[in-house]
């Protein structure tokens, strides 16, 4: 999957929409639900939400949108229904891939999905899409998402916020009595996270068509050895195919997608801003590597015999760091979150060492460059060590993402038409925007969170925060519904 980066295109294409077809799309649209609204005032027109007047050219920003009403309060209950889906206990939450707590949260999803009444539809590795057919079926549809599974010990925001935030903004606009013209799509991305079997954002890439990972994924297997397929078909998936390139999408399946999602970091909350606006996504990679040495009895063998994978293990942990520090700019950051040595007793000199290191940049070139650092380190330590490197595998180098400038704009519109304070930033966590950019435009609207925290039980995003993104979500939509 290391050559992933080889596959990608960044779709920027804009849309061929000419101002006059715009006016004559939107008053059809209008024409067609407004014997809708004559009956019923609280019917919000396509006008409304548009943004793009068709009768009064100073009527761009109509009060009326800042009534879109969230049910904020079922939001919330709905977060911590769902958070109790979890193996370790609350506050924290624990959600791995295709564990009986992963299921019963999916079947809670798709009951949501089901009330909302959009129509559900499943994919072979379990990425769930709640489908909201407009006007013109026939067009891309414009979808949103985000994930729900949870690291070990994490939080319930991170992720959770863009599921059912998409399902209430769909509420929201259904409420109002907006019709789309093109369809909208709730997805449910499958393991977002890497944590069991180490492949970040496995649906999103999948979707996004990648042979690479199709055949990975018929040979990977977990830490228990429990292969891919046979914890897909557990959850009931993959049931009937080998051959997981049936998730692919094509191209022209989405016209625009955007994830709502916790910033998972303090800017927004420091500087008291309401809405991240994203402009693009930092490039995320990923490493395994293994030493081995001799190992042997803790207190015979003398220090100047030894070869300790463990201490290989340590001085790698220590470069890492170092070689990121080095890179000159505060973009690159690099964390080693697992090492395990082998055989894990406190008299026994670890015979096999294995750490999995996390790094990213802003800049793809750099954090390539910080990752040859890290080979060469590894490559001197087992010299100077004695010990082998059996393994230095990259799993993923993916390349950052850039949100589309039609994304971008219908985010801000909503936002100030919203009267929300809204900044553009960038978004150094990864998410699966970055390979839904891959398939079509892309766009990303983040929710302050407190301090900052992600991925730890004190994650927190208050209600109003959740929201104004409900809202921002849901007027981006409608836009972007009417293009
Ligand atoms: C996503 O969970 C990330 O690690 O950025
Ligand atoms: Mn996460
Ligand atoms: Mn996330």
């Amino acid at each position: 999957m290391a050559d992933d980066q080889l596959n990608y295109h960044k779709k920027s294409g804009k849309m061929m929409i000419t101002p006059g077809l715009l006016v004559l799309l939107l008053v059809c649209s209008f024409s067609a639900i407004s014997t809708h609204g004559d009956e019923d005032p609280s019917i919000r027109t396509m006008e409304e939400f548009s943004g793009y007047p068709i009768h009064e050219p100073d009527s761009s920003i109509p009060s009326s949108v800042s009534s879109l009403y969230v049910d904020a309060q079922n939001l919330q209950k709905q977060i911590d229904e769902l958070s109790s889906f979890s193996d370790t206990p609350a506050p924290s939450v624990t959600r791995v891939l295709y564990t009986e707590k992963d299921v019963l949260a999916r079947r809670y999803v798709k009951n949501l999905m089901g009330l909302a009444g959009l129509s559900v539809r499943e994919d072979a590795v379990g990425n769930i899409f709640g489908r909201w057919v407009g006007q013109e079926p026939e067009l891309a549809a414009v979808a949103t998402g985000s994930h729900i599974d949870a690291i070990p010990y994490s939080g319930k925001y991170d992720g959770v916020v863009g599921v059912l935030g998409a399902i209430e903004a769909i509420n929201v606009l259904k409420r109002s009595g907006f019709k789309p013209r093109r369809s909208l799509e709730v997805i449910l991305f499958t393991s977002e996270e890497p944590t069991r079997f180490g492949i970040s954002c496995l649906g999103s890439r999948l979707l996004a068509g990648s042979d690479n990972l199709v055949k990975a994924l018929r040979t990977t297997t977990d830490s228990q050895n429990i292969s891919f397929l046979d914890a897909a078909r557990s959850a009931g998936y993959a049931k009937y195919e080998d051959d997981l390139s049936s998730v692919f999408l094509s191209k022209g399946t989405y016209s625009a997608f955007i994830e709502l999602h916790i910033e998972q970091g303090p800017i927004l909350e420091e500087e008291g801003i309401s809405v991240g606006i994203v402009t693009a996504i930092a490039a995320p990679a990923s490493l395994k590597v293994e030493f081995e040495g001799n190992g042997g009895h803790a207190g015979a063998v003398l220090m100047p015999n030894r070869n300790d994978a463990g201490l290989a293990a340590a001085e790698l942990a220590l470069a890492v760091e170092k070689h990121v520090l080095e890179s000159g700019s505060i973009d690159t950051v690099g964390t080693v979150g697992i090492l395990e040595l082998h055989p894990g007793a406190i008299n026994s000199i670890p015979s096999r060492s294995h750490l999995e290191i996390d790094t990213r940049d802003i800049n793809e070139e750099r954090r390539n460059q910080v990752i040859e650092k890290f080979h060469q380190s590894a490559i001197r330590i087992a010299k100077t060590r004695g010990v082998r490197l059996s393994e230095f595998h990259i799993i993923n180098q993916d390349p950052p993402a850039t949100s589309a400038e039609e994304v971008i704009k219908a985010m801000e519109t909503a936002t100030r038409e919203l009267n929300l304070t809204s900044k553009l930033m960038i978004s150094r966590a990864y998410h699966d925007s970055l390979f839904m950019a891959r398939l079509s435009s892309m766009g990303m609207i983040f929710i302050p969170c407190y301090k900052g925290y992600s991925h730890k039980p004190e994650e927190f995003a208050s209600i109003q925060d959740m929201s104004n993104g409900v809202k921002v979500l849901a007027l981006t939509l409608a836009k972007l519904s009417l293009l």
